[in-house]
């Protein structure tokens, strides 16, 4: 472990919410209560105004970070680079199997034993469900998970549920409604468990193809949600304080022909925000492939873009805290 944990403190975190951080893997949003949430969306917050004050801080100053990505990334790889950098520390960036000794056939708790001796926490992208559990079983560092194949996304997750707070102002009492491929789309299946935690209605838009997971599925009635289901997002835009869309995965598709026809389902257009509430959040966990017009970019519900920034403070904010530094 670098340096000494003498930096000063941003928030005091409670004996409750050190045992929910510090020191701990964050491989799938299950493990998070609302407490924990609030606190993370508070040093979020606070992480927000040292960005913007001053740019950085050296509160990781000495710590490394190994962000090891086996798929493609572009704002969560360069997003956890930047909140490292930003909080002091440094980063060793592992872009591509083909550059690293996985292409000579090293496994991955290998390859992860490898990396816990050079850093103090290890962010894992993967394209197999349940590698970061496996990862973080090998490590005795925290291993923070940046997706694992059509699993979970619980970084992408937070950062989604802290952006309609900083959106709306709230979470409790909001009808938010998720659009695309939510049988594959990792971002769908961390939000919805996180809005469980939450005075929420739920409504899932897709075509028949690329439904919800019925084990998700069962999960969030065993929550005490009731499925809404609808392939038309006609039948939410008037209702949703949140409009959560998302890209066909074509990657995930065996048949590659299915994927064509469900490429172009859902085009969000200015026409159709027409119709949407004048207070609303269209958010998307990009990147996007056709499915909002470039044009509906200028309207002050279009969310995306702010959705990004979000994800700088709530990565800070983690790396912060599963250091033990807030
Ligand atoms: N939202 C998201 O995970 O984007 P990247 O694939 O670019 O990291």
């Amino acid at each position: 472990m670098a340096g000494e944990k003498s930096a000063p403190k941003i928030v005091g975190l409670t004996p409750d919410r050190r045992q929910s951080f510090y020191g701990r893997d964050i491989v799938s949003v299950k493990q998070f209560s609302r407490d924990d949430l609030t606190y993370i969306f508070g040093v979020a917050d606070e992480m927000r105004s040292i960005v913007k004050r001053v740019g950085a801080t050296d509160l990781l100053k000495g710590y490394v970070l190994a962000n090891l990505f086996y798929e493609p990334s572009t704002r969560t790889s360069s997003s956890f680079i930047a909140a490292m950098q930003r909080l002091g520390g440094s980063v060793i960036p592992i872009h591509g199997v083909q550059y690293s000794s996985v292409s000579k056939g090293e496994s991955l708790p290998d390859t992860i034993r490898t990396l816990e001796c050079y850093a103090d926490v290890i962010v894992l992208r993967h394209p197999e469900v349940g590698a970061s559990e496996v990862a973080a079983r090998y490590a005795s560092k925290p291993v923070i998970s940046a997706g694992d194949g059509v699993g979970e996304h619980p970084t992408q997750g937070l950062l989604d549920i802290y952006t309609i707070y900083t959106e709306l102002g709230t979470i409790d009492g909001l009808h938010v409604a998720m659009v695309g491929d939510l049988k594959n789309g990792r971002t769908v299946h961390s939000l919805a468990r996180l809005l469980c935690l939450y005075d929420t209605k739920m409504t899932f838009v897709s075509p028949e193809i690329l439904r919800l997971p019925p084990a998700l599925k069962e999960e969030l009635i065993q929550a005490g949600r009731p499925i809404a289901e609808t392939a038309r997002v006609e039948d939410v835009i008037e209702t949703v304080d949140v409009l959560y869309v998302t890209r066909v995965q074509k990657e995930r598709f065996a048949d590659l022909r299915e994927y064509e026809a469900v490429k172009g389902y859902y085009e969000i257009t200015p026409a159709l925000m027409e119709r949407a509430k004048e207070r609303m959040a269209l958010m998307h966990p990009l990147p996007r492939v056709g499915e909002i017009h470039y044009d509906v970019d200028d309207d002050p519900r279009a969310a995306y873009f702010r959705q990004v920034e979000n994800g700088l403070y709530i990565r800070m904010a983690l790396l912060a805290a599963v250091l033990g530094k807030v």
